[in-house]
């Protein structure tokens, strides 16, 4: 590190985790994140370049964050993504760059990922049923996200981790079944509770499903769960089978973990976010194109970061009329309100 960590919030929680969405665009139409039959579109030439991606991690770096994750929208529609991830790999202080994918093109490109240095790989993976697969996502993509898992496994990628956002009525009928595929195959399941975030226009409290109902449901099937003692700020709680099969809960519409949260994201064009339910972001790739030199920046992330008390996921759980997060005007005039945009 080359100068020293960015002070830490108002909660005294550090900056230690970068996700990065490399596009907003997405090759499916999930009903939890993209519903909508229309979206407004960050402009392309506002997308920042691979270059520029890397120069702004390089300064999150010096800082103290030591992962980043790639997400989107989806991040294997941006062309060359290997050609970024072996750039963020050669970052001094970035111990890992992982990234997540819904699978539709892994099969494609978990090989040259691989090789340009990606330490893991999280695949979301909602069913294992076709026709659902279409309802839930509006592509016929099931076998070609399968055969990206099967790729990504046989190029090393291990453990995977599989995720599956849980819905009443529309696949928690499958909470047993992911998870004797995931054992099958040994990946690690992890089941993320039904988030209000920005994009879910369709959410409803009463199509979440809790962390306690997932555990109960499990114990019927698959007999007596443990907790795995774990000192992490990572968001899934990790849980043990009787036969060692391990797996994740992200609680976080029903527990959620803002207590730790060590992480802020970036969008494709560069706004800087604190926190998944903020509503502004601090634009860094406005300051970078005019010209910031690298301590300016610096002194952006360092005052943003301190001056940090979201705590989104709890303010909302405070809220007794709790509804989707922005109405679909609000998300159309700015879309970087939306979850495919800030990095799911
Ligand atoms: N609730 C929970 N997770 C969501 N994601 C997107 N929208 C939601 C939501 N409303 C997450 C899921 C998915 C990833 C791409 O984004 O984890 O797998
Ligand atoms: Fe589905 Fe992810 Fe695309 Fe959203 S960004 S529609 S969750 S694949």
């Amino acid at each position: 590190m080359d100068s020293p960590p960015a002070p830490p919030d108002r909660w005294g929680r550090p900056l230690k985790n970068l996700r990065i969405s490399v596009t907003d665009r997405c090759n499916l139409r999930c009903a939890y994140c993209m519903p909508e039959e229309e979206y407004a579109w960050l402009p392309k030439p506002s997308l920042l370049r691979f270059e520029e991606l890397d120069r702004l991690a390089r300064v999150f770096a010096g800082l103290g964050v030591d992962r980043v994750r790639l997400t989107g929208g989806e991040p294997l529609l941006r062309r060359d993504l290997h050609v970024l991830v072996s750039l963020l790999a050669g970052i001094p202080g970035l111990e890992e760059v992982t990234l997540t994918t819904n699978g539709v093109l892994l099969a494609e490109q978990a090989e040259s990922l691989k090789h340009a240095g990606l330490k893991r790989l999280t695949v979301s993976l909602d069913t294992l049923r076709p026709e659902r697969f279409l309802e839930l996502s509006r592509r016929d993509d099931l076998p070609r996200v399968l055969s990206g898992i099967d790729r990504a496994r046989a190029v090393g990628f291990a453990p995977l981790k599989l995720d599956m956002v849980v819905l009443r009525g529309t696949n928690d009928d499958e909470i047993q079944s992911l998870l004797d595929y995931a054992r099958g195959i040994g990946a690690e399941l992890r089941y993320i509770e039904y988030m209000d975030v920005g994009g879910a226009t369709k959410w409803t409290k009463e199509a979440v499903v809790s962390r306690q109902e997932i555990l109960e449901r499990l114990r019927k099937s698959h007999g007596p769960i443990e907790a795995v003692d774990e000192k992490n700020s990572a968001p899934a709680d990790r849980y043990r089978l009787g036969d060692g099969t391990t797996f994740g809960i992200i609680s976080s519409t029903t527990q959620p973990f803002c207590g730790t949260c060590d992480r802020a994201r970036l969008t494709a064009d560069g706004r800087w976010f604190l926190c998944l339910y903020a509503r502004t972001g601090v634009d860094l790739g406005r300051a970078m194109r005019s010209g910031a030199s690298e301590e300016e920046l610096r002194t952006l992330i360092c005052d943003g970061w301190s001056a940090r008390e979201d705590r989104g996921a709890m303010t909302r759980l405070l809220e007794l009329e709790r509804a989707a997060l922005a109405p679909v005007d609000e998300l159309r005039r700015d879309p970087h309100l939306e979850m495919h945009t800030r990095g799911g």
